[in-house]
Formats: C-alpha cells, structure tokens, sequence
C-alpha cells in the first residue's frame, strides 16, 4: 500500500458522506413498491435472496445516523427521497407519513448545523408507474417533474442543495441495456430512450424547481475516464466515451446528442424521440454538479471478459461492438482498479466541458475488506484510498478544477444493489443481523481530519 501523508482539507471544501434511500431505508411495507423490490423479489437478480428489508433500518434508525454524522464532523449530507415513499404509486395522491420523514430528516440534519443534499432519484422508481408509464415513455418526465415538486415545495426551505438524477448512465444502460440494475431489461433501443428521457426530466424538473425559488439545482452523473488500450480500440472508446460522458455533459451545455452517438446508435433507433424544442429544456442552467467517481474504464476492442468486475460490460455499451475492459493492478473488492489520478482528470474533463459550473463530489470510496477484533474493525485500505483520492482531487483544483465539496461513499454499509451485503462501501461497519453500528478505522480518521480543519 502506499503511505501518503494526511491531506490539509481546504476551509472552503463541504465535506460530508452520501448514501442512498433503497440501500439504507427498509421499512419498505409503510411506502408504495419500486423497480428495485420488483428486482429483488426475482430469483436470481439480487445476490443471496436480499431484498430491501430490512437494509440498514434506516427509518426506524434514522437519529442515531444523524448522531453518527455529527459525531464525524461533517459539513453536509448526502441522502435520496424514495419517490415511491412520497407518491406511492409514483403520482397523485402523497403520502403524509412519507413526505414526514424527510421533513424529520432534514430537520435533524439542520438542528445539528449539517447541511442537508438531497437527491430526488435514485434509481427506485415507482413500480405502479413503471407499469404504465415507464422511463422510455415521455410521460415519465411530466411524472418526474410533478414529483420534484411536491417535494421540493415541503423541503425546500431547508435543504442546502438538489440533485435531480443520480448516475442517469446506469438508470438508462446498467437497468435497460446490460440488465444487471432493475428493471433488468436488455433492450438497446429502449437504454438510448431512457437516457434522453431522464435528462429530459431532469431539464424540466429544474425549471419547474427554479419557478418555486429552490437554490442550488444540480444533477449526479457518472464521469468516467475512458483509456482505449491500443490504437484499434480507439473507436470503440470513443463510442464508450460518447455514452457514458459526452451524452450527458454535452446535453447539459446545450451541445444536443453528440453526432458520434446518434451515428454508432442507428442499428438500434432512429432517435425520432428528440425533439429540438427539448434542447433548451434539457440544458436549463444548473447551478453545481455532482460526480460519482470510482475507477476508469481501459477498452480493448475483441473479445475478452474481465472476470470478477463488477459492472464492466460491452452490453452496457450499445454500439461499441464487441469489446471488454482490463482493469488491472491494485483492483477493489468490485474489481475496479483504483486509479487517484483518474479523479483529477475526471474533475478537469467536466470542468472543460461545462465550463463556469461548480462541481461537487457527491461519491467516492472502496470496498474492501477489513479485520474485525477486540479493538474495533480495521479498514487502512479504505483510509488509503481517501487521502490518495483527496490529493487528487486537490490536484483538479490546482489546475482549475472548481470543486467545491467533497461527499464520501458511504456512511453506512449498505444493500450494494445486486451485490446485496457482499460489497461493502460504509466507514461505519453495520452487523447484518443486529443492526448494530461500529464506525470503522475510516470513520476515525475521517473525524481526525475533521477536527484537525476545524481546529487550525
Ligand atoms: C454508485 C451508486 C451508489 C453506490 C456506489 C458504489 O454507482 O450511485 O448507490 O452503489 O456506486
């Protein structure tokens, strides 16, 4: 491992920890069902027969991790409203008892001076919804955006910022192309519909947001650096690119659908979904946005799998043809190959192409695994893995970068999607059967970092 000494955290960086309302919440019998508990309920999808009850107990938990945040020290967190759990049916009538615990939420983080972040999906969309009207169908936007703001208008006051869309890349090609995500389909030309229906939701809701005064609108994408691994596998890297990183910036700045996008993709749509009214509505100023950064992606093109890597697929990828990625080095308990340098250049590419946006960090971490004795439960790859990518982040911001906040994944362990239990993200380590919370060596030494700011 590398030793690498103790990053000096800016006065100006808002640090803090994410996590995610289907991973952590359970008490899923008191709000309506979503894609995700349909998934679950299918043999096979979810590692171990996991489903989202009872996670992390969150709901019923929820003072003690607000304790757990402030214990910490951190400036702000991180946390998604469980749109089912507002609207169980995904529109219409709402749920009082759902609306209510956000509004407890917010106010516990309030009353003890931590900044609330909130993020209004995801990826639990409603499932009586998704029945009728789901992501592919322009109905879901209109459904969206009425949803922002039946929550925007009872929280608003309150929180310190809004992401519409968390991670739209994986909603659109992990849920509807490679199926590995609810709803688990694998249908291409469907994948391509959604990811322009979600940034098209997005667009409106932050319009619609923006009429009721709500500050700080901003959205959560994936940006990953794409190496092409020789000279033959530049085009398929660049088809990469285009889909998981071009797409959406280049839809956020008002650039459309980029041309090698469309191009790759005719073999599966014609794209007559767009329309050029939308453009203007997609790329409705934003005032921050986030990025989700975990490792980069090298492509070969040919055949070829990495086995063990968890979410590195060519289906994922419609139009690249065929091809495989190869991770390689020092790799996570997910398989993906930890890369600090990676973040900088991820930070620089959004700064370039959205240029004058600030930009905050709304996840980063490992799994991986640790040691649990007498003395507690010790995790140094985890706090090696922070002080590398902080530096890297510093990094960006030497170069121009303007990040202003830092948020880490995760606070909790928690239901990893279709991983369930087996991968573990949180600096505070949960028993699977006690729900009892030990924060972790991480923990410490995030609360170290903390302190160590606020006593300069
Ligand atoms: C991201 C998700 C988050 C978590 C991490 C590990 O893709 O946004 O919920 O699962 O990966």
């Amino acid at each position: 491992m590398t030793e690498t000494t103790d990053v000096d955290l800016p006065d100006d960086l808002t640090m803090g920890f994410a996590t995610a309302a289907w991973q952590i919440e359970g008490s899923v019998a008191s709000r309506g069902r979503s894609i995700w508990d349909d998934f679950a309920d299918t043999p096979g999808k979810v590692k171990d027969g996991v489903t989202g009850e009872p996670a992390t107990d969150h709901v019923r938990r929820m003072e003690e991790d607000l304790d757990l945040l402030a214990w910490l020290g951190v400036d702000a967190y991180r946390f998604s409203v469980s749109w089912p759990r507002v609207l169980p049916t995904g529109r219409g009538e709402v749920s009082e008892s759902g609306l209510g615990f956000y509004d407890r939420l917010v106010d516990g983080l309030v009353a003890r001076g931590i900044k609330p972040v909130a993020t209004l999906y995801h990826w639990d969309y409603p499932s009586a919804l998704h029945a009728t009207t789901p992501w592919h169908d322009r109905g879901s936007v209109t459904a969206f955006a009425d949803y922002a703001e039946v929550v925007a208008r009872r929280l608003g006051d309150r929180v310190d910022r809004w992401a519409t869309l968390n991670e739209p890349w994986c909603t659109a090609f992990l849920g509807f192309a490679s199926g590995v995500h609810a709803p688990g389909e694998t249908d291409p030309a469907r994948a391509l519909a959604v990811a322009y229906h979600l940034m098209l939701a997005h667009g409106l809701a932050v319009e619609r947001l923006r009429g009721l005064g709500v500050p700080n609108l901003g959205i959560a994408p994936n940006i990953v650096p794409i190496h092409a691994e020789d000279e033959e596998s530049e085009h398929a890297a660049s088809v990469v690119d285009g889909l998981q990183n071009a797409f959406w910036l280049d839809l956020l700045g008002g650039r459309g659908v980029p041309e090698h996008v469309m191009a790759a993709t005719r073999q599966f749509t014609d794209w007559s979904f767009v329309r050029d009214e939308d453009l203007p509505v997609i790329a409705a100023p934003i005032d921050w946005i986030g990025e989700n950064y975990y490792t980069v992606m090298r492509v070969k093109a040919g055949p070829g799998s990495a086995e063990g890597t968890v979410g590195q697929d060519a289906a994922m990828f419609p139009g690249a043809g065929e091809i495989h990625f190869r991770p390689r080095g020092e790799l996570t308990d997910m398989g993906w190959e930890v890369v600090p340098a990676g973040f900088t250049e991820a930070l620089l590419r959004i700064a370039r192409d959205l240029p004058g946006v600030d930009i905050m960090v709304t996840e980063n971490g490992i799994a991986t695994g640790e040691v649990v004795d007498a003395d507690g439960v010790h995790d140094p790859a985890r706090i090696d893995y922070y002080r590398r990518h902080l530096a890297a982040l510093l990094d960006a911001r030497a170069q121009g970068a303007p990040v202003i906040g830092y948020l880490g994944w995760s606070l909790l362990d928690n239901l990893e999607w279709a991983e369930a239990w087996r991968m573990r993200f949180g600096i505070v380590r949960v028993d699977t059967e006690t729900q009892q919370r030990t924060p972790k060596d991480s923990a410490h030494w995030w609360r170290g970092q903390l302190a160590a700011r606020r006593a300069r």
